[in-house]
């Protein structure tokens, strides 16, 4: 099977940028087929670091074609930033991007509608990254939104961009009381986007069966992660897309019969942002040492991201839920300090021990991990490159975790370097 999906097995931030960035030097088409620019894919690129939000991982591989697909919502103006950016790192984006005519369009009222939503709802806020991804999918699920095909010709995507925009301005102002957006000023932005955009567009799900069909190596590449899912995470506490493999089909126009393999991407510890239970959650100055030494700061927002424990019950939630064949841990070497190594085992809701992830988020939300204690090896990691370069405590927590997720582990990454990686299997 030539196809390979990774899927986060967390709350996001899992390093799938850096997995798929590795992978891609052997893909030949990488394809995002869910969420927008409220992803954050941090990879090493030639010394340097660049944070991809809606550009698959692989663009910095020239050889990788990469696909924006159906599933994905697109800020026009937010993608072009992005280009640019990237350009000044050296990346050049040509005709090796993409752009699918039915990924639906993130626009100005629909940035301006979340700030609104999330300001209303006070303490219930969601904590969303505020790139506009719940209304944007919420359009497109009412039938009331542009998809990126509608770009061109200009005179129509006008007339249907200000039929939606006035809409959305009674909602600004006589249900928020905030101010109406400016429409000519929003269109004429999204119109130079459009302008810049328009050469990328293509059917792409054709392109992308047929890659498949020719036994091309084709990466899927998950955002965010399977506990923020619209359908199995912590709702309403999720973004608006699928996270899981089941996302694949839908999003990217593909047989479920050709997804191909399913690695999950999980941390050896587990971090969170925005709102929503998360049973394992560290305090003090343990949270503390784990978000320092992580580099725990969201890659989109800048906000710094709740730091726990690894939680076995979850990830093996995620785990069944897409069909892993196999887990790539990421930041092992995030733990080289600690002396010994909390891993929740089992909750523990209203007295009764539980080893399966409750459907219910209130249910959720009253859970109480139950640790088990690994030891720590305090020793560095970030050198290994084979199984046996690796402290044995810390070979034994890996095993560990393979054992308590159900999920043989195909690599671990030990740092931010491109090739901090250890490979336990041959996963591409
Ligand atoms: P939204 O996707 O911006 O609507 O945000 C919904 C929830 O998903 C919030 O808790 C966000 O913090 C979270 N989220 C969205 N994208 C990411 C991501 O790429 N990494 C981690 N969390 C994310």
């Amino acid at each position: 099977m030539s196809g390979l999906v990774l899927i986060g097995a967390q709350w996001g931030d899992e390093g799938k940028g850096k997995i798929t960035n590795y992978l891609a030097e052997r893909a030949d088409m990488v394809v995002r087929f869910q969420g927008g620019a409220n992803a954050g894919h941090t990879v090493a690129v030639g010394g340097r670091t660049v944070v991809f939000h809606l550009l698959p991982s692989g663009i910095s591989r020239p050889s990788a074609v990469c696909v924006i697909g159906p599933g994905v919502v697109i800020d026009p103006e937010a993608l072009v930033v992005e280009i640019d950016r990237v350009a000044a790192d050296g990346i050049q984006v040509g005709a090796n991007l993409l752009i699918d005519v039915g990924a639906h369009l993130v626009m100005p009222y629909h940035k301006a509608v979340e700030a609104a939503e999330e300001a209303a709802r006070g303490g219930l806020a969601i904590g969303t990254t505020h790139r506009g991804i719940g209304p944007a999918y919420a359009d497109r699920c009412s039938r009331e939104g542009l998809r990126a095909g509608d770009l061109v010709p200009p005179a129509l995507f006008r007339e249907r961009f200000e039929r939606v925009a006035a809409r959305r301005n009674e909602v600004l102002t006589r249900l928020h009381g905030a101010p109406p957006l400016d429409v000519g000023q929003a269109l004429a932005g999204v119109e130079r986007a459009a302008a810049r955009l328009a050469p990328h567009l293509a059917d792409t799900p054709p392109i992308v069966r047929g890659a498949l069909r020719a036994g091309k190596r084709v990466l899927f590449e998950g955002a965010q992660g399977s506990l923020l899912d619209v359908a199995f995470g912590t709702y309403p506490f999720v973004t608006s897309s699928h996270t899981t493999a089941a996302g694949v089909a839908s999003g990217a126009g593909v047989p479920p019969s050709q997804i191909g393999e399913v690695l999950g991407v999980a941390k050896a510890y587990t971090t969170r942002v925005g709102a929503g239970p998360f049973p394992t959650e560290a305090e003090g100055a343990e949270a503390e040492m784990i978000r320092e030494r992580g580099a725990e700061r969201g890659a989109t927002t800048g906000r710094p991201r709740r730091c726990g424990w690894f939680d076995a019950v979850a990830v093996r939630h995620a785990a069944e839920l897409s069909g892993f064949g196999g887990l790539v841990l990421t930041k092992l070497d995030v733990l080289d300090a600690f002396e010994r190594i909390p891993v929740c085992v089992a909750y523990e809701i209203d007295g009764r021990r539980t080893d399966r992830f409750p459907r219910s988020t209130d249910d959720l939300a009253r859970a109480r991990p139950v640790f088990e204690d690994a030891p720590g090896w305090q020793a560095s990691t970030r050198e290994a490159r084979r199984p046996d370069d690796l402290p044995r405590a810390a070979l034994d927590y890996v095993r560990r975790l393979e054992s308590l997720t159900d999920v043989p582990v195909a690599a671990v990454s030990v740092g931010a370097a491109a090739h901090a990686i250890v490979e336990f299997s041959e996963i591409l």
